[in-house]
């Protein structure tokens, strides 16, 4: 019903609003509209990081007064839309109307003097409001209202989804609680762009993208925000020899490999945000990774961050989920759900190593859509025989080709319930011959595989990669055993339908308990012992043990 919404309804746009109407009133949920048609992944892309280039980021006494604030801001343009958050302190985004708004802002704003520490002149669009008496006078004024970046703890989670009436209502509701919102979407693109303002003092065509489950639709509120440095699109590089017999050729410096100009380029650029990037703290280049990456983290934003360039691929199995994301609204829901169920279990950590990731997850519910029948998703082949011209892309050799317009795939008529989705992952899983099967979802069957990896996963773009190559034997058999738990417990009448216990955790949320053995005692059945502790620690060494083997790091597994 109306839970059923899918990505692009749930997903919200504020309308634009002048300032004189700001003023009047404080941002209204109710009047947000929803806007319903499914834009492609680079039309989308686009479009934001356009937004992103006209906003500015604010910290600000957490007693602003948000009238006198916007009043002062709007002497330089028309504002967009303007909201607030709290991390180490209490920040705005605000979004001009063009971009010469920003300029003029920039002009006007203060280099701090102060006797006690130098700095670096180096200015971006990450600034800070100074009130004195005549700015600040919270104490007649209503405080600001602050949105939240991060999702509710696990408990209330739980107790919010023992009160809906059927599982499929929970996935949503869980989803609901987990996904991006709206302004965690513009706040990522804005931190893209104020690390192109940095990396633009060495490249100033360049641009900073965001990719992995920032923007795949599959992103939970705190999770870290994957980024690429596109060198691309600086011009000159597809320029004709022009005629005459006489062109001009920019002198550049060689370059041993892609890879060395790949880390040269990291290596400046994690400098650069090290010593002259505010609010960028705890730098760490990690060049030596399969994929060469600058981590920090954003304190004003509170994100985790990974900068890295040269990263084509990733961008486009970026766009394929969401894609995937995006053709059904029972996609996304199922992957919210097992993404916290996986995490729940210690299946998925923060922490790379021998486990699952939730990008070799998602790949695994998308496999299992595609063997439905009918099938609730198509497959890559069946997505690049749609693909038009403009969509034809080859990187390093590798067909990336899908088709990217939304109207143009037709689905087959699967009507499951989540629920029976569900139940049927956890059997498919369960039973899955891993021993000797690749899930490939270019093909959407099973292959055999082609190295001995416990679990292998054709990466969809770079045919020779496994996706999961990380992943060792003891965290298969935890995954699947936890699948067959699951399967177990959804099949018993008890968890099925809210029961007679109030609101006692049933369906999903009887999944997500610390231990799902237990759930099945609240359900009124005996207790099975949890895994004793020594146990767990040493599985968990074990992992370690193999992943340090493979010199897995966080971006690695292909
Ligand atoms: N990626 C890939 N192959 C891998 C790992 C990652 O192609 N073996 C790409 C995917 O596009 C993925 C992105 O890199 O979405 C970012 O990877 P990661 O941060 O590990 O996953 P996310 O999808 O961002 O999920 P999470 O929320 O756990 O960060
Ligand atoms: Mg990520």
């Amino acid at each position: 019903g109306n839970l059923q919404k899918n990505f692009f309804s749930s997903r919200r746009k504020l309308g634009s609003r002048t300032v004189a109407e700001k003023l009047e009133t404080t941002l209204n949920k109710d009047e947000i509209e929803s806007r319903d048609e499914r834009k492609s992944f680079y039309t989308l892309q686009e479009e934001r990081r356009e937004q992103a280039e006209r906003s500015v980021l604010i910290s600000c006494p957490p007693t602003i007064n948000e009238k006198k604030f916007l009043k002062h801001l709007s002497r330089h343009g028309d504002i967009n839309n303007c909201f607030f958050y709290e991390t180490f302190g209490t920040y705005a985004v605000v979004e001009f109307s063009d971009k010469d708004c920003v300029a003029s802002l920039k002009e006007g704003t203060r280099i701090p003097s102060s006797q006690h520490e130098s700095t670096v002149p180096f200015k971006t669009r990450l600034l800070s409001v100074k009130t004195n008496n005549l700015g600040d006078q919270s104490k007649t004024q209503p405080s600001i209202q602050c949105l939240k970046q991060t999702p509710i703890g696990i408990n209330d989670l739980i107790q919010k989804l023992s009160k809906e009436d059927s599982i499929d209502q929970q996935l949503y509701s869980l989803m609901e609680e987990y996904q991006l919102t709206e302004e965690n979407i513009r706040l990522r693109f804005l931190v893209c762009s104020l690390l192109k303002d940095i990396a633009a003092a060495y490249f100033p065509e360049c641009i900073v993208r965001p990719f992995g489950s920032s923007v795949n639709g599959f992103g939970k509120l705190g999770c870290d925000l994957d980024m690429f440095l596109d060198l691309d699109t600086i011009s000159g590089r597809n320029l004709k020899q022009a005629g005459g017999g006489f062109s001009l050729e920019y002198q550049m410096k060689g370059m041993p490999s892609e890879r060395a100009a790949t880390q040269s380029v990291l290596s400046v650029i994690g400098k650069c945000v090290d010593q002259f990037g505010p609010g960028c703290v705890g730098v760490q280049k990690i060049l030596n990774a399969r994929c060469p990456l600058v981590r920090f983290s954003h304190q004003p934003s509170g994100f985790q961050c990974d900068l890295t360039a040269n990263n084509r691929v990733a961008m486009k199995s970026t766009e394929l989920l969401y894609l995937y994301g995006g053709l059904d609204g029972r996609v996304r829901a199922m992957v919210f759900g097992l993404r916290c169920w996986a995490r729940v279990h210690g299946l998925t950590s923060a922490i790379a190593g021998a486990w699952l990731t939730n990008f070799s997850l998602t790949v695994m519910v998308i496999f299992f859509l595609q063997r439905r029948t009918p099938a609730v998703l198509p497959t890559l082949d069946r997505l690049r025989d749609l693909a038009g011209p403009p969509d034809k892309s080859v990187i390093e050799g590798n067909d990336c080709t899908f088709v990217s317009d939304f109207s143009k795939i037709k689905l087959e008529k699967n009507t499951e319930t989540l629920e029976h989705l569900l139940q049927e992952f956890f059997e498919f899983y369960g039973n899955f011959g891993f021993s000797r099967l690749s899930i490939d979802i270019r093909k959407g069957k099973e292959q055999n595989k082609p190295e001995s990896s416990p679990l292998h996963i054709q990466n969809p773009f770079e045919p020779t990669l496994n996706v999961s190559k990380n992943v060792n034997a003891t965290q298969l058999e935890r995954f699947v055993k936890l699948c067959q738990e699951s399967a177990w417990l959804l099949q018993q009448g008890e968890v099925r339908g809210r029961g007679a216990a109030g609101d006692a955790p049933w369906g999903v949320a009887a999944l997500l308990l610390p231990s799902v053995s237990q759930a099945a005692g609240v359900a009124g059945r005996k207790k099975r012992k949890r895994e004793p502790a020594s146990e767990r620690i040493k599985s968990l060494l074990e992992s370690l043990k193999t992943s340090k083997a493979a010199g897995s790091t966080a971006s690695e597994g292909g």
